[in-house]
């Protein structure tokens, strides 16, 4: 959300991405539909510090899409820890698992296909970290889900939440579906008495909220 010749320098400040992750971008942008989607490398490497320092047993990401956050999460893990990934697009499969493997790290990383909203219910346990990247309508569902999964000082994060500025009404010609559902997330974290809670101007915006 910020200008570009400042996000431009916010990349040249960061670690760049490795030879993997600029192979995850390239591929993504001439193989797959909708390439922006993916995360670039500063929120990967937010991503990554994060993990590094919350040091979770076990992280889930709903959307993993090409693997890009996945990897850059599961490289921030302790040895024994572990993410687990979903998504609903099989037509990635083959090339997320190319890419897991490549990343050296497919013991740590479980990858599930299909919808999120069935699969989280039938994994068993408990959450330290969640990252919320799937289809905006969902996602109040998705936090309803997994938030009383969350171990007390585990965090939950969520992408696109300034929604590229259609948050506020003079960004936007109308009110569409997906607006509406990131506006009324948004209010219902700020007003969730079980969290504490911080928007960060991080690209699209990240949610982030801890458990009490
Ligand atoms: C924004 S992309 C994820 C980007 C990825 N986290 C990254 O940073 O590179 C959103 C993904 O959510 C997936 N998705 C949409 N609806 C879903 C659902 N109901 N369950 C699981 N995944 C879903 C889409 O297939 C898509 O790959």
């Amino acid at each position: 959300m910020i200008p570009e010749e400042l996000f431009d320098y916010c990349v040249a400040h960061t670690d760049p991405e490795d030879e993997l992750l600029a192979e995850i971008t390239r591929q993504t942008h001439l193989k797959v539909l909708k390439p922006r989607m993916l995360s670039g490398p500063v929120q990967g490497k937010f991503l990554e510090l994060l993990v590094k320092m919350l040091r979770p047993d076990r992280v889930l990401e709903i959307g993993t899409f090409t693997g890009y956050s996945a990897i850059c999460m599961a490289r921030g893990l302790r040895a024994g820890a572990k993410l687990i990934t979903i998504d609903i697009n099989g037509e990635l499969e083959v090339m997320v698992r190319r890419f897991i493997n490549k990343s050296g790290l497919e013991q740590q990383i479980e990858y599930h296909i299909g919808d999120a909203l069935q699969l989280v219910p039938a994994i068993s346990g408990n959450f330290d970290l969640v990252f919320i990247d799937a289809d905006k309508i969902n996602y109040a569902n998705y936090y309803d889900l997994v938030v009383d999964r969350i171990n007390s000082g585990g965090i939950i994060l969520a992408d696109n939440i300034l929604w590229s500025g259609k948050v506020l009404a003079q960004n936007r010609k109308k009110l569409d579906k997906d607006t509406e559902a990131i506006l009324y997330f948004n209010k219902k974290i700020a007003e969730d008495p079980r969290v504490e809670n911080v928007v960060l101007p991080i690209r699209d915006g990240i949610m982030m909220a801890r458990k009490r």
